[in-house]
Formats: structure tokens, sequence, C-alpha cells
């Protein structure tokens, strides 16, 4: 029997929301029933792409008036939690871009709404997705690292100040947050997932080459519940491009460096009685943005996964639900409170 597609509206059409609707349209599974954006130049160049998708510029008004099964929240930080809640109780299920939101309290008030609704709520974690971070995974589940000693954790990237001046939340504290919550999130999910949450950290961070209220360098110590210590940099005041995005791992029976710009290499594998497997495919993509590059382009299969989910009715570590999506959200917050 033909399987019914899984119905998707999208609210922002912006650098990463025009992804996710390239990548629905995609997906021979799914449907854009609607997109939704303020700005009506990019609700109508998005509609013409793809045979004409009913747009709205009221977020209200496209929840009021729609049949869908998800609705994607692909906005600014600040709005995520607001959304996302209004779109649970009208009882649609929820996929929200990362970070979850700007604070524990704002991401419980989420996580609440839905238990309430009975309806799910994801976060976009594609990196969970990399081939790199998966091989990863697969080994520290095996138990083949032994106990996690250490992890460090570098975001060497480039952004221009015409990022942060292009869109008018980047780079404010109340709508942004800062870099933690924008390029660190990424990989804050893959520590905290790795070694359990941030129980003690000590910061250091500045704005060293921007004109922006946000950091845009910082340095930070952790101490996981695991027992992992670890260290954190990140700056998005690279001269000219990403540098790197990595994370090495020291464990009692081996060591990992998975770097690249974004996550996308194997640099370092040296794992007792467990080596890593020749001819494997790297074959992550990363977003490209014409200036400036993000993380992985995984969102297909984030998509994919969500999909498979709700088809099957069953829980999927790779289909991020909001408890666990809250829990970078946590680590961020410990972070930045203990800033200088
Ligand atoms: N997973 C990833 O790799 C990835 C990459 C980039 C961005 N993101 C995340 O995606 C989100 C959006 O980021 P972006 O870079 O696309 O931002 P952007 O500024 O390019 O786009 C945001 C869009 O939201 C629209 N918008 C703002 N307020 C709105 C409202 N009330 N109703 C409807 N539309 C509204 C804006 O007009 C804009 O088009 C953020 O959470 C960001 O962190 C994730």
């Amino acid at each position: 029997m033909k399987k019914r597609k899984i119905k998707f509206a999208v609210v922002g059409c912006g650098s990463i929301g025009k992804r996710h609707i390239a990548v629905l349209d995609a997906e021979p599974e799914a449907e854009i029933v609607a997109i939704c954006d303020l700005d009506e130049k990019k609700c109508l160049e998005q509609s013409q792409l793809y045979q004409n998708i009913p747009y709205y510029t009221s977020y209200e008004k496209m929840i009021e008036q729609i049949k869908a099964d998800v609705i994607s929240v692909v906005t600014p930080h600040f709005l995520h939690a607001d959304m996302a809640i209004k779109a649970l109780n009208k009882k649609f299920n929820v996929l929200v871009e990362k970070p979850m939101a700007l604070s524990v309290k704002d991401c419980q008030a989420m996580n609440q709404a839905a238990v309430e609704n009975q309806m799910k709520l994801w976060v976009v974690k594609q990196n969970r997705h990399n081939v790199p971070i998966k091989l990863a995974k697969d080994a520290i589940d095996k138990g083949m690292l032994g106990k996690i000693f250490m992890v460090k954790c570098d975001i060497l990237w480039n952004r221009y100040q015409g990022y942060y001046d292009e869109s008018p939340w980047r780079g404010k504290k109340k709508e942004e947050g800062g870099a933690l919550y924008t390029q660190a999130s990424h990989f804050i999910d893959l520590l905290v997932w790795w070694c359990g949450d941030v129980q003690d950290v000590k910061t250091f961070m500045e704005t060293q080459n921007h004109n922006i209220q946000t950091e845009d360098s910082g340095s930070a110590i952790l101490k996981f519940t695991s027992g992992a210590m670890g260290s954190l940099n990140w700056t998005t005041c690279v001269y000219n491009k990403n540098y790197e995005g990595s994370i090495t791992i020291v464990g009692e029976y081996g060591t990992i460096k998975i770097g690249g710009q974004y996550l996308n290499k194997i640099e370092f594998w040296d794992v007792l009685g467990y080596p890593l497997q020749e001819g494997i495919e790297f074959t992550d993509k990363p977003n490209a943005y014409g200036k400036y590059q993000g993380t992985s382009s995984n969102h297909d299969k984030v998509i994919k996964t969500i999909i498979e989910t709700m088809r099957n009715n069953e829980v999927s570590v790779e289909a991020v639900e909001g408890l666990e999506g809250m829990r970078c959200v946590d680590a961020i917050e410990r972070i930045y409170k203990a800033s200088n």
C-alpha cells in the first residue's frame, strides 16, 4: 500500500530555512504544505522555486489555517520557544533548529507543552549523522575507548562582520545569545552526549574582532558528570575562512581526533584492538552560504530519521528529542554563567 506523505510546514525562509525547504522537496516521503516568513520577498522566492507552495507572512495565521504533521521552526533563537509551544498547543509535532532555546527554563516549557499535548518535539542535531561522529560514537558505546579521561574541542572559524550585519538578530545578546548558542552548540551537543552533563566549568571570553554585543571568542575548562575533563576553544575571528572544527577524545584504551573544518574527517585513530576500517567514505558536505561555511549539511538525514520515527512510532538517538536537546542548552548556560 502506498504510504501517506508526512506533511511539513516551515517557518523561517532564511539561510538554513532554504535548505530545510530544499531537503523536504527532495524527500519522496515528505510534502511541504506551507512556508512562512515575515519577509514576503523570501516567501515568494521559495514558493516560486517549489511549485507555488502556499505561503504566509504571519506564523499565527499559518498554524491556525493549515493541516500538517510537523512544523519546522527555523527562525532566530529567541523565537524558538514561543513558536514551538504555539505549534504544540495546536497539536502539531515540532522540529526546531538548534539551539533548542535560549534558556533551560524555556526548554522545560517546550518539553512540558509536548507532553501535555502528546506531540513530539525534536531538535536539529545533524552532526550526529556525520560519518566520523557515528564511528566515534560506536567505539564509545562498545566500550572500546574505556574510560574517557579528556576531550578537547576547537571551533576555530571565520564569520565576517557582514554575517552579523545581514540578519538583525545575530550578535545580539537577547536574540542570538552568542557564539556558544550558534556555532559551538553543534559541538557541545556531542560533548555532553559522550561525556555527560557539565558539572563544573571555568570560562574566559571576549569580543575581539567584531562589532557585536556577544562574545566572538572564548575558552572554557570543563568537568563532566562522567568524570571526564575537557577544554573548549571557540572563535569566529579566524582570518579569511574556517580553519578547524574538531574534537579529540582521550580514552583509557584509545585516542580519536575528529577534525576537518566541520567534524568531517578522522584525523587520528588509535584504539586498542579496534582499528579504523579501511575504505570508509567520508561523504559529509558542509552547509555553504556563499561567503561562509557552517557544519555538515546532513539535514536530509534528520528529516529521514524523523519520518521513520513517526512511521514506526519509535525512539531514535539520532532523532533528538526535547529532553536530550535541553542538555546542550544547560551546558551553554553553565559555560556563560562561569565567564569572567
Ligand atoms: N543546523 C545548522 O547547521 C544551522 C545552520 C544555520 C542556522 N541554523 C539555525 O537556524 C535558525 C535560523 O538561522 P538562519 O541562519 O537561517 O537565520 P536567518 O536570519 O538567515 O533567517 C531567519 C529567518 O526567519 C525569519 N523570521 C524572523 N522572525 C520571524 C517571524 N516572527 N515569523 C516568521 N519568520 C520570521 C526572518 O525573516 C529570516 O528570513 C537559527 O536557530 C540558527 O541557529 C542551523
